[in-house]
């Protein structure tokens, strides 16, 4: 099958009906905007899994997402969205380029949840992006900027929730939405795309504080494909 799209952790094929479309996981790995590469051993697997399972809860839940099913051990089913050019990254703490900008230490309790905007673009390197440049850009209308983060804070409450109850800290994590190109009647409409795995968020043993994301390939800590399938076991479990 012709490839639709291909990113550095997933390739889009052109689904089996119209107005879907075949993610496939793969095991490689970047960081800093592709400046270090690598392989997490059956990274594509387990990501699958977690954001599938993700997925499912939070449409359980109400959130309107772009999953529709699992087709193989490193493939789901979603349905074809317009990814809208934007990065939206919730924090529950300062922890990574938050701390590294704003010179505080990595840990720090946050007030209350933050939503921050980058602008999805590789050649400029993601720069970070506010609101209203976002909207003189024409990158998103208001009404859908406001809906964005409503949607963002839910899921944050959400997944924060559900990862707490299984002894792991949500302490940021990355999201992108899509709007719908089908049918008709839901043309426009913004869902949550994208996936949801320890690439895109980070993830704190609750008691030591122990890394268990991405994190520990970004830093060279080791332990990095165990972390995923100990992430995997416990997003899965009851
Ligand atoms: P940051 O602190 O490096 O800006 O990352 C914030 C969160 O976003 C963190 O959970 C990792 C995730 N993230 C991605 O998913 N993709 C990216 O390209 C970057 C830079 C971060």
């Amino acid at each position: 099958m012709e490839k639709r799209y291909e990113g550095k952790a997933k390739v889009i094929y052109p689904g089996p009906e119209a107005g879907t479309l075949r993610v496939y996981f793969k095991d490689e790995a970047t960081a800093f905007n592709g400046q270090k590469r690598g392989v997490i051993e059956g990274k594509g697997a387990i990501n699958n899994r977690i954001s599938a399972t993700l997925f499912r809860y939070l449409e359980a839940q109400g959130i309107p997402t772009h999953f529709l099913r699992l087709l193989s051990e490193r493939e789901m089913l979603v349905r074809e969205v317009k990814i809208v050019p934007l990065e939206v990254i919730v924090r529950n703490r300062a922890a990574g380029s938050f701390a590294r900008r704003y010179g505080v230490e990595e840990g720090q309790a946050l007030p209350y949840p933050l939503v921050e905007f980058s602008l999805k673009n590789d050649a400029l390197g993601d720069p970070l992006i506010y609101d209203d440049a976002a909207l003189a850009l024409g990158l998103v209308s208001g009404s859908e900027l406001a809906r964005i983060k409503e949607l963002a804070l839910q899921v944050n409450r959400l997944l924060k929730d559900y990862f707490a109850q299984r002894n792991l800290e949500l302490v940021d994590f990355k999201l992108e939405f899509g709007k719908l190109l089908h049918p008709t009647d839901e043309r426009g409409a913004i869902v949550l795309a994208d996936e949801l795995s320890p690439d895109t968020m980070r993830l704190w043993e609750m008691q030591s504080g122990e890394k268990m994301d991405k994190d520990r390939f970004r830093r060279d800590l080791g332990g990095v494909e165990e972390a995923y399938r100990e992430v995997l076991r416990r997003v899965e479990a009851a």
